[in-house]
């Protein structure tokens, strides 16, 4: 008997409350994260020491009782683990050597490379799986190639992707072999998290929103597709959530083309919208703004139960649209869940 309720909504039941987790729960809106990040000294060296990244997996688990746990680690490491170097600044974010040629995608490591330098994420999973609660699933995660490639190319974060945009316009052979490297190395790495006990794993496309037309089906939906069926042919009974953020309309069938059981919606998507036209074809998790963590109060409450009462009768998750931010307080978190539960 299923028992956990994140895995019973993947598996498409409808229950009068949600399963109830949040995208960077274990962050530093949490006095107790900030203080493990402190002794591992910095992010990177938090995501590579097993026990404390199961330490701070654990902590929003034992704080609010979150149906899920979400493996601590970062996007950003399959990179690193292909060659690239990687570091964080303080205050500003990830930064990467670039990619700006076929030269430097040649470069890169095998996908069957990856395993040595992430082994010890796949500890911390094992041990995940042994501590926590019998009734949290454990998910593991891995960035989309297109949201992974944004960073290879630009060396970090940029507001319209377009270092990845101009790359893929003026050589799209060699920006189709980066897809392919990171689409293959994902496969092994979500394959090797589930072998060490995640029990979900989830596909983070944050910009997928930035692709359009074609281009969306070609780096969006065919590398979802193409990840999902490796893994279900490998791994049938393990459920996969996709975030193609701020996909807009073409949230629509978006879990038909891909084959994934769920889909993640951003905090843009209207819940009523998204009931009609995205969970008809099955689960759907989201989408409280994540600002309501910050300012809290009645509005916190009437949105988190608006969206609970528009997915209700159908498999839904409740999430945040996107992630939790270092602003926000805690005792809104509470509250949220409250209001989730009582809706
Ligand atoms: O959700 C979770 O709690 C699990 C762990 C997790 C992190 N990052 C930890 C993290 C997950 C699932 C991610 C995903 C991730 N990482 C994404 C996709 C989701 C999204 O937010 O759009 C992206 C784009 C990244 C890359 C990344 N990592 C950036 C741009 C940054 C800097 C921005 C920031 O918030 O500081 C990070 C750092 C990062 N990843 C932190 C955490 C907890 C903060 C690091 C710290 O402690 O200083």
């Amino acid at each position: 008997m299923m028992t956990k309720t994140l895995l019973r909504a993947l598996a498409g039941e409808a229950l009068p409350t949600p399963p109830i987790w949040m995208m960077r729960q274990a962050g530093r809106y949490l006095p107790e994260y900030r203080a493990t990040r402190a002794k591992a000294g910095d992010f990177l060296s938090l995501c590579y020491n097993p026990e404390l990244a199961a330490e701070v997996t654990l902590q929003p688990i034992r704080r609010f009782g979150f149906d899920a746990a979400i493996l601590f680690a970062d996007i950003l490491l399959i990179p690193q683990a292909l060659g690239a170097d990687l570091w964080f600044v303080t205050g500003e974010g990830p930064r990467l050597s670039t990619i700006t040629s076929a030269t430097g995608v040649a470069a890169l490591r095998p996908a069957d490379a990856i395993h040595d330098k992430l082994s010890p994420i796949y500890e911390t999973v094992r041990i995940l799986s042994r501590e926590l609660p019998a009734e949290t699933a454990l998910i593991g995660f891995a960035g989309a190639p297109w949201t992974v490639a944004t960073y290879m190319i630009a060396g970090r974060g940029t507001p319209d992707q377009g270092p990845a945009h101009a790359f893929k316009q003026a050589d799209r052979a060699a920006f189709s072999a980066l897809i392919d490297r990171i689409t293959e190395a994902t496969i092994l790495y979500l394959s090797a998290q589930i072998e060490a006990g995640a029990e979900v794993v989830k596909i983070f496309d944050s910009w997928a929103g930035s692709l359009k037309g074609a281009d969306f089906d070609d780096f969006a939906v065919a590398p979802a597709r193409r990840i999902i069926e490796a893994l279900k042919q490998r791994h049938p009974d393990i459920p996969v959530i996709a975030f193609p953020r701020e996909a807009g309309q073409r949230y629509i069938g978006f879990a038909r083309a891909t084959g994934a059981d769920c889909v993640a919606l951003d905090n843009s998507v209207a819940a009523d919208w998204a009931a009609e036209h995205v969970q008809i074809d099955g689960c759907v998790q989201g989408n409280l703004a994540p600002q309501h963590m910050v300012t809290g109060g009645p509005d916190l409450v009437a949105e988190a139960q608006r969206i609970t009462r528009a997915f209700r009768g159908r498999p839904h998750i409740f999430n945040l649209g996107h992630g939790i931010t270092p602003d926000a307080d805690p005792d809104n978190v509470a509250a949220m869940i409250e209001a989730v539960r009582s809706a």
